[in-house]
């Protein structure tokens, strides 16, 4: 979808004052006729490649230019005052001629209808080139919107020129250099959208004496430097989102301290550093020693260096307690330290999502955390978690993904866990849990992916596991000391593209229902006591790409139809019992 819109002030154009003070300005308004109009739309009508709709047909001699498609004149002086070609999937290039419109307050050009299906000539359903210098002339604009569309080049610096301005909007293009020093030059701005482009260079300090400013999203773009303090002292701010930028420093102690309507507040993906200051408590709609922070919704962190992997580092998640309408919590890939705080379980039940992925965290994960029934995804892998995994994890009953891999985790895994019937994913591997697989993972009706792999559970694998038809990408239990015969139910899983079951004690022949895997493309039997003769039914995997089964007992020859898997990258079948030929293919 490619959005256009550029709005400009209500009428008059272009106040005496400001005329005189500028020549071009005062120029262009004392000598132009209605003349200018009816040239600036066609120069304007010239940059458009594509048309589908014929809309500018019209746009020709036969009538006057205030009855053209699109076109409203002013009563009195019938010079053009609203262009509107909203939704008509024009093409090309914004004329710089469009600054000559000197009556104009409105221009609409924006959705141009291609947000269901992108034709393949995407390339030509969009305005691209740069922003004409002379869009920012002698009017009294209010707000520049052109967002979602292929604009190159730099911020004008002229856009400082324009005192009434309270509203810039250039999310989703390419816009490259720098933010100009002029926009501290812009009193009334309220507005700096800018996210999604290849912008650089430091956030001006500047901008910190525009007190209006409610909204300033730098999202994705390439910002380096620190965060200048002064956009703390931005007392309206209402949204403040530099995420996935290179910014650098740490976040002023004070932050908080004059921020009370913050509301959105985003600076993940980049390298900041240290502490969240507790000041940011004091943004009463917002988050860390974060108790007022009451409207807050999503809070994320995530990918920094915060935290001092000190034991009170995630304290301030107890100040979240009283956001009532949280969704999303995300401090992962920080250096958070310490334990995860039993508040979290008066977090607002409104929580869906928890990430706490690859931080240095210890300690028990509260029981608490069963209070937050809404959770949908929790993610708190590559920790240093220890005890159990809480049994009224149970509760969570709106659980898809539960990831607690890579940490110290011990005990059984609860059998409640076959409560939770939508899991679509529970990754468990690389932790200390023992005993027997709880067969009641069996009613986990919606799992496609499952991995105990790198614990020491053991007992048979339960016949009921195989039962689960929806596992798709991966069924892994390898490295742990699984005992007992693998069992014929593993037919089942005909759309299971991995099955990892190596390096434990299992015993007895390959079940010839394994042929029925017909998805498996990587199949690892190693490491165990299978005996007896690779059965032929194997020769049903066609789309087999690695397939280990080393360090066994089987014997017999080796099957011919292995050469004929046309998709096999590796195959080992190293330390067993095989005699004869190897297929000559
Ligand atoms: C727009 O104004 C500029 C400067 O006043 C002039 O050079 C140009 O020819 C004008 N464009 C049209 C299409 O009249
Ligand atoms: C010129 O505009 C008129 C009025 O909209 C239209 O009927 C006519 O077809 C147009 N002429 C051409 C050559 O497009
Ligand atoms: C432009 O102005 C001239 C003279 O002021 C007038 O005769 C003409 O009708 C106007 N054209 C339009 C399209 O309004
Ligand atoms: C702009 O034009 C479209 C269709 O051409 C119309 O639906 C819309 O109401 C117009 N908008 C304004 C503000 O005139
Ligand atoms: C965009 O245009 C389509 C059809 O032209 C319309 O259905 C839709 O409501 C428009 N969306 C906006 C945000 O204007
Ligand atoms: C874009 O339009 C130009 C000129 O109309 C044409 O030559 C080119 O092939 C088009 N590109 C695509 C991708 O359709
Ligand atoms: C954006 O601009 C850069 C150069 O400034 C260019 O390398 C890149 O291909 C452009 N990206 C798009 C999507 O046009
Ligand atoms: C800001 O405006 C003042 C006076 O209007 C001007 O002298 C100055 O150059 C402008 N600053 C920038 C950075 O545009
Ligand atoms: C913040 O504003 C106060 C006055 O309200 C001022 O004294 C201080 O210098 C400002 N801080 C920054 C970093 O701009
Ligand atoms: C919040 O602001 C008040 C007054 O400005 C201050 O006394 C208090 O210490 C601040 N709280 C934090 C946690 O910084
Ligand atoms: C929640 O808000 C209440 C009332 O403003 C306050 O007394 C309490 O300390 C806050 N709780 C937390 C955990 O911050
Ligand atoms: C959850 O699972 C446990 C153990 O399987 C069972 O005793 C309990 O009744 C289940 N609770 C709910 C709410 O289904």
């Amino acid at each position: 979808m490619k959005l256009m819109g550029i709005s400009f002030a209500e009428f008059p154009s272009c106040p005496l004052l400001l005329c005189i003070a500028l020549a071009l300005c005062f120029n262009q308004v004392s000598s132009t006729t209605n003349e200018t109009d009816k040239l600036a739309l066609l120069a304007f009508k010239v940059g458009i490649t594509r048309d589908p709709f014929g809309v500018l047909n019209s746009w020709n001699n036969s009538i006057g230019f205030c009855q053209w498609h699109g076109i409203t004149c002013g009563q009195r002086h019938r010079r053009v005052t609203v262009l509107n070609l909203s939704s008509q999937e024009l093409s090309g290039l914004i004329s710089p001629h469009i600054g000559n419109f000197s009556f104009l307050r409105e221009m609409r050009l924006q959705n141009n209808s291609l947000d269901h299906e992108i034709p393949p000539q995407v390339d030509n359903n969009s305005l691209v080139g740069k922003i004409p210098k002379n869009i920012l002339g002698c009017l009294d604009l209010f707000a520049l919107s052109i967002s979602y569309n292929e604009l190159t080049g730099k911020i004008p610096r002229e856009l400082g020129s324009l005192p009434k301005l309270q509203k810039v909007n250039l999310n989703f293009n390419n816009l490259s250099g720098s933010i100009p020093f002029s926009i501290g030059n812009l009193s009334s701005l309220a507005q700096l959208s800018l996210a999604w482009n290849n912008l650089g260079g430091s956030i001006p300090q500047v901008l910190g004496h525009r007190t209006n400013l409610q909204v300033i999203s730098l999202t994705k773009n390439r910002f380096s430097g620190k965060i200048p303090s002064s956009l703390f002292n931005l007392s309206l701010l209402i949204s403040f989102e530099v995420s996935l930028n290179q910014i650098q420093g740490t976040l002023p102690a004070s932050m908080g301290l004059k921020l009370p309507n913050l509301e959105k507040f985003s600076v993940h993906g980049n390298q900041l550093e240290g502490l969240i200051p507790p000041s940011i408590s004091n943004c009463t709609k917002l988050v860390p020693s974060l108790e007022n922070l009451y409207n807050l919704s999503k809070f994320r962190i995530s990918d920094n260096q915060l935290g001092s992997r000190k034991p009170e580092d995630l304290s301030f998640l107890c100040s979240l307690t009283n956001s009532t309408k949280l969704h999303a919590v995300d401090i992962g890939l920080n250096k958070f330290g310490g334990v995860l705080p039993k508040c979290l379980g008066n977090l607002s039940s409104t929580l869906n999502f928890f990430y706490a992925f690859r931080s240095q965290i210890y300690g028990e994960i509260p029981e608490e955390i069963g209070n937050l029934v809404n959770l949908e995804l929790l993610v708190l892998g590559f920790n240093q978690f220890s005890g159990v995994i809480p049994s009224n994890l149970g509760n969570l009953q709106n659980l898809v993904i539960l990831q607690l891999s890579h940490s110290n985790l011990r005990g059984t895994i609860p059998s409640s866990l076959g409560n939770l019937t939508k899991l679509i994913q529970v990754h468990l591997q690389g932790n200390n849990f023992h005993g027997q697989i709880p067969s009641h993972l069996s009613n986990c009706r919606s799992l496609i992916l499952l991995d105990l792999s790198y614990n020491n559970l053991s007992g048979a694998i339960p016949p009921q596991l195989f039962s689960l038809s929806s596992l798709a990408i991966s069924l892994s239990l390898s490295d742990n000391h699984l005992t007992g015969a693998l069992p014929i139910e593993v037919g089942n899983l005909r759309a299971l593209t991995m099955l990892d079951i190596s390096n434990n004690l299992l015993v007895g022949e390959i079940p010839s229902s394994l042929g029925d895997c017909s998805s498996l493309a990587i199949l690892g039997m190693q490491g165990n006591f299978f005996h007896k003769s690779i059965p032929q039914s194997i020769r049903s995997l066609k789309g087999i790409e690695e397939l280990d089964l080393s360090h066994n007992n089987l014997s017999g020859q080796i099957p011919e139809f292995l050469a004929v898997f046309r998709f096999l990258k590796r195959l080992n079948l190293s330390y067993n019992k095989f005699e004869g030929m190897l297929p000559c293919e």
